[in-house]
């Protein structure tokens, strides 16, 4: 009996190459390696054999059954692997995997560049400041009183390391019969301090916005934090007047909350401005809807009715703030301003508590 060895070898491999799946490989052993398949159909032929044809018969009935069964081996494999790298069933009209969300800057970091980017198109150029700060810039030299409430160690974080005072050469608190005094070392409550390191270090003209953070021991509820973030702003020239500040402040409102936006100066007070304001911008919610019933006016979840919204703090900068910097009596003048940056983005995107910027939970900070 005489087998046509090779080309037997040859179907099986072409057979075995033209399996795709995992079945069709199984079916194809079975067919040849199997119980009845066709290798055992030759070696059971074997008996027919004389003794001297036998043994060149076995050797090659055994050479094709491992030939066959490394063939059945590596396709298996080579299916896998295909698998694997999704070769096998790549479509490429398919829209691709989409990439998992790259990280995104922190609202209240939009809200600084958003805030930046409108000042700096004003001709503001941005600095800022060290958060430890000592009581003179933070204070005195920004003509707040010694006995100002926002000194008291309720509203102020004091650094109570021994190497926390610094001697400032000023004599300003000379006004309240002191002399000198020892500075001791605090975080600075706002970032007004930077007007008074900025002045002395430069001499007018000035337009600067100093972002950064202030810190306040408040209690922590939805609209107060022990640590937020204020967005400062002076400039200072000659004959700088309070219609300037109006103008500046109006063009910056209008440009990051629309151009339809309101504005209202409140007279106010602060020891390093006068005249003071506080300023509102028409409510961003309800102004914009007009109520169905104006007898019953409903309560607005914004302003609370009230139609306006408070925003900053402003000022034409006082004459001792000069006199505290060096600046020469009566030659300057200027404007300074002061804002909290939470409650801007607040505001903005319609968030209700203040704590939800701190926590880190991606549930809120992917919608940025
Ligand atoms: N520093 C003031 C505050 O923190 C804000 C302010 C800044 C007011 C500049 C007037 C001028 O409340």
């Amino acid at each position: 009996m005489s087998f046509d060895w090779t080309t037997i070898e040859q179907e099986a491999q072409k057979e075995i190459n033209q399996a795709s799946s995992a079945e069709a490989i199984e079916a194809l052993r079975i067919k040849y390696l199997g119980r009845q398949g066709l290798l055992a159909g030759i070696t059971g032929s074997i008996s027919s054999l004389s003794a001297q044809e036998r043994p060149e018969f076995g050797k090659k009935a055994n050479y094709l059954k491992n030939k066959l069964t490394r063939l059945f081996e590596e396709r298996v494999s080579q299916l896998k692997e295909k698998e694997a790298h999704g070769l096998e069933t790549f479509d490429i009209t398919l829209p691709g995997e989409p990439i998992p969300q790259t990280g995104s800057l922190h609202p209240i970091t939009q809200t600084i560049q958003e805030i930046t980017a409108i000042f700096s198109k004003l001709g503001f150029v941005t600095k800022e400041g060290p958060e430890v700060e000592n009581e003179y810039n933070n204070f005195s030299g920004l003509n707040i009183p010694l006995d100002h409430p926002s000194r008291d160690a309720f509203d102020t974080f004091y650094l109570k390391s021994p190497q926390s005072t610094v001697h400032s050469p000023q004599s300003v608190d000379k006004r309240y019969g002191l002399s000198t005094m020892d500075y001791r070392l605090l975080l600075r409550s706002h970032t007004s301090p930077v007007q008074i390191r900025v002045m002395k270090e430069h001499k007018p003209p000035l337009a600067v916005i100093v972002p950064g953070k202030v810190y306040r021991p408040d209690a922590v509820d939805a609209s107060h934090s022990f640590v937020f973030h204020q967005i400062e702003g002076f400039l200072v020239d000659q004959e700088v007047s309070f219609a300037d500040l109006k103008g500046t402040l109006t063009a910056f409102a209008q440009r990051l909350f629309g151009e339809k936006i309101q504005m209202r100066f409140r007279p106010h007070f602060f020891p390093f401005t006068e005249p003071s304001a506080e300023v509102d911008i028409s409510c961003i919610l309800c102004s914009r809807k007009p109520r169905a019933d104006s007898r019953e006016p409903k309560r607005c979840s914004v302003c609370g009715g009230k139609g306006w919204l408070e925003i900053l703090g402003c000022g034409m900068i006082h004459p001792n703030v000069f006199a505290n910097v060096g600046y020469p009596k009566d030659k300057y003048s200027g404007f300074a301003f002061g804002m909290g940056i939470e409650r801007i983005a607040m505001l903005k995107y319609g968030i209700n508590d203040i704590r939800l910027f701190y926590e880190n939970d991606l549930r809120f900070l992917r919608q940025f």
